[in-house]
This record gives C-alpha cells, sequence and structure tokens, in this order.
C-alpha cells in the first residue's frame, strides 16, 4: 500500500487494533512536535501511540511547570513560537497544535493587493500565531498534523477567520478534514471543540468512525468518592471517610450572589448564569475563568450551598487522570492556575481516539515490526496485499 493507493478498511482496523492493544515497550513508531502544548493534553494522546515528543513550545510558565512535572523526561520547553526560527526544529512526523484564536487583518492583504503581487489564503495569515503553525509546516514538510480550537473558530469574524485557515492548509498542499467533536461520549462533559486533520499523502480520514466508549459516563465517575484516598487540599479524611475540603464550597454571599445573577440572566432570555449539577449528570464545558466563581459547573451537595470542582476532579472531567487505571496527574500549581490549564486544555481519551485513527494511516507496511507482534505482522501484511 505504500504511498498514494487507498487501503482497505480491514487494513486499517487491524492496525488501530493492535496499537490500542499492543502495551509491550517498543521503538518510537513516529515523532511529533507540541506547539501552544499547555499541559500536555496533545501529547498524552500521541505518546499513548508510542509517539515521541522531538519539540515543545508553551510560553505560559505556570503550564511549563505542570508540563515539566508530568513529563520529566522531557525535552527542553521552548517559550514564544514567534521567536524559534522554523528551519531549527527538528524534523517530525506530525505537528500538534491547540492555536490561539485571533482574526486576521485585512491590511497586508489590500497592502499587497495595491502592488498588483496575487495573494493567496497563505499570505492573510501573517502576524498571527497560525502564521507561525504554517511557517513551521512550509518548512518541514510533516506527514500530518492535528489543530485544535474552540468551536467558534468556525464562526469567527463572520467565517473568515476558518476559511482563510483551512485554505492555507490546502495551499500548502495538505488533504485536511475537520469536525466538530462532543467530548460527552468520553468523560462527563459536553465540551464541543473543532479538529483539524491534514495529510501530506492523499488519504481519506472519517470523524464519525472514531472509538467510543460503550457507556457515556456521568459526573458520579469523576466526582471524589468516599473510599478513595484522600488528597490534600482537595480533600481530606472525615469520621473514616474521604470528603471534599470545605474550601470548594460556595460562601453564603458567592451563592446568594449567582442566583440573583441566574435569574436576571434567565429573565433576559440569557439562558444559563449558573448550574448546579449531580452525579446522575453530564457538565457544561469547563472553562479557562472557572477560577473567578466557577459557577458553570456546580456540585449540589446535602446540607450545603453547591461546590466547584476540585482541580483533581477537573484532571478527570478533562481525562487526563482514568480513576480505573490510576494513572494520576500531577498538579504542582494553584487552584487558580489549575483551573485555567485544564479549562484550556484539550479531552485526552478524544485526543487519543483521533491520534489512534490518524497513525493508522501513517504506518506503513515497513514500519510494522516495530509496533506490531509477528501474527499481527503476518495477518496485516497479508491484507495489504489483496489491498
Ligand atoms: C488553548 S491553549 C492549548 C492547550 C493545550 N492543547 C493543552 O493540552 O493543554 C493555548 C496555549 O498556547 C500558549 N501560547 C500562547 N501564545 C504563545 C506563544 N506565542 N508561544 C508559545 N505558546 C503560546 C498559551 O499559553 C496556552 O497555553
Amino acid at each position: 500500500m505504500v504511498g498514494d493507493s487507498e487501503p482497505k478498511a480491514g487494513y486499517l482496523l487491524a492496525i488501530e487494533h493492535e496499537l490500542a492493544r499492543d502495551e509491550r515497550p517498543r521503538q518510537p513508531a513516529f515523532d511529533f512536535i507540541d506547539l501552544f502544548a499547555g499541559i500536555g493534553g496533545l501529547r498524552r494522546g500521541f505518546e499513548a501511540q508510542n509517539g515521541r515528543c522531538v519539540f515543545t513550545s508553551e510560553i505560559d510558565t505556570h503550564a511549563c511547570k505542570t508540563y515539566k512535572t508530568n513529563f520529566p523526561d522531557a525535552e527542553e520547553i521552548h517559550g514564544d513560537i514567534t521567536l524559534v526560527k522554523p528551519a531549527s526544529i527538528p524534523d517530525h512526523d506530525v505537528l500538534l497544535g491547540g492555536f490561539p484564536c485571533q482574526p486576521f487583518s485585512l491590511a497586508g492583504v489590500s497592502k499587497k493587493n495595491s502592488l498588483g503581487r496575487a495573494h493567496g489564503f497563505l499570505d492573510e495569515t501573517q502576524g498571527t500565531l497560525f502564521f507561525n503553525i504554517v511557517s513551521i509546516l512550509k518548512a518541514k514538510q510533516p506527514r500530518a498534523f492535528l489543530l485544535e480550537n474552540v468551536k467558534n473558530l468556525r464562526s469567527h469574524d463572520g467565517g473568515r477567520t476558518y476559511e482563510v485557515i483551512m485554505g492555507a492548509l490546502r495551499e500548502l498542499g495538505y488533504h485536511v478534514f475537520d469536525k466538530v467533536i462532543d467530548s460527552s461520549a468520553w468523560v462527563p462533559q459536553r465540551r464541543q471543540r473543532v479538529f483539524i486533520v491534514g495529510f501530506r499523502d492523499d488519504v481519506t480520514f472519517d470523524f464519525d468512525r472514531l472509538a467510543r466508549p460503550k457507556i457515556a459516563p456521568t459526573l458520579a465517575d469523576i466526582l471524589h468518592r468516599s473510599d478513595e484516598a484522600p488528597e490534600e487540599p482537595y480533600t481530606v479524611l472525615s469520621r473514616g471517610k474521604t470528603v471534599v475540603s470545605d474550601r470548594y464550597t460556595l460562601s453564603d454571599h458567592l451563592w446568594q450572589y449567582l442566583q440573583v445573577y441566574a435569574t436576571k440572566h434567565r429573565e433576559k432570555g440569557n439562558g444559563f448564569g449558573c448550574s448546579v449539577f449531580t452525579g446522575d449528570d453530564v457538565a457544561r464545558t469547563l472553562s479557562a475563568r472557572y477560577h473567578k466563581d466557577g459557577s458553570e459547573i456546580l456540585i449540589a451537595q446535602r446540607g450545603k450551598n453547591p461546590r466547584r470542582l476540585t482541580p483533581r476532579e477537573c484532571a478527570r472531567l478533562m481525562g487526563f487522570d482514568d480513576p480505573p487505571r490510576l494513572k494520576d496527574m500531577e498538579i504542582p500549581v494553584s487552584d487558580t492556575q489549575a483551573y485555567r490549564q485544564f479549562g484550556n486544555s484539550v479531552v485526552v481519551p478524544v485526543v487519543e481516539a483521533i491520534a489512534r485513527k490518524m497513525i493508522a494511516r501513517l504506518l506503513r507496511p515497513r514500519e510494522f515490526p516495530s509496533v506490531l507482534g509477528e501474527a499481527q505482522q503476518e495477518l496485516v501484511l497479508s491484507t495489504a496485499a489483496v489491498a
């Protein structure tokens, strides 16, 4: 199948299945770079597919602290991406980036027009952080990329921002696919984000066939339980049971204020002001401003005012912690920074599902030995031979 022909579905499924199943230590199957890295949500998804991160950029020092703590073997974190020369970035197979959304200025374009020069979408990206992604794609020509952003990127500036982004990626020669994905199939949170995937080879990619858990989770799956080990400052032991610290319960003053605000909001027809959930529910989107009052996701408590989620619960809500597998994320920053970092991040199992599909597209028969067992190699190679 090497290169341009379209592989059979069974062939891709066999690789995907094998990547998901095979937990033996192995050689990295591909290299990737992590731009606008935050706390490394995209990295987690691609490391889970046996990828190796060869370059990281993140400007925020608090996010870097969390990143370094959780990826102690990580290479140096480069700061401001606008100061990095694309040619200095190591070669890689996949570029990852959850870039900040900015409008594209028309000024540069009209100046170019007046000089009589033809311009394309690529020119229009200048002066934005997306331009830095474009410059790296141009210089390094990775085989694939995954970009992530808020759903509203598509309607930003009357749809113009998105048109420029998709146009620029296609002008670079990539085959581009995009989809708004709601994370509530994987975690108990309605979080809609747009994912843009591009391949240098002419392959197809179907976001609709991502592997999803059979049962969608509810908040009970991520809230602290009375039988779990206490973890200060989030939970404490009280009469032999683990309970959430009182610091997360809203004060009478704040709870009063939020209720008055919510009523006014509703009367004006502006939707939710604040939302209180139980373990049976699925939460609204955790935002980067959750640290302000927590109003978008409050948890009902018997005989008390509602409480905010703890940062540990936020880690679970974003899929960084997987309670049944006890893969605890370390949170080395203040609650304020932690809420901001999780609110800015990605839902890890969603990224894992996309990464698994992308990597199945990228691997070629000669690369199988590093990732597949012998029996599977035979199965896949024989399937490939008839594809
Ligand atoms: C939406 S967040 C991405 C979060 C990330 N995907 C994660 O899993 O945590 C965007 C990140 O870009 C970073 N950023 C903004 N401007 C930057 C720049 N010029 N260079 C490097 N990072 C930058 C921000 O600090 C922020 O952490």
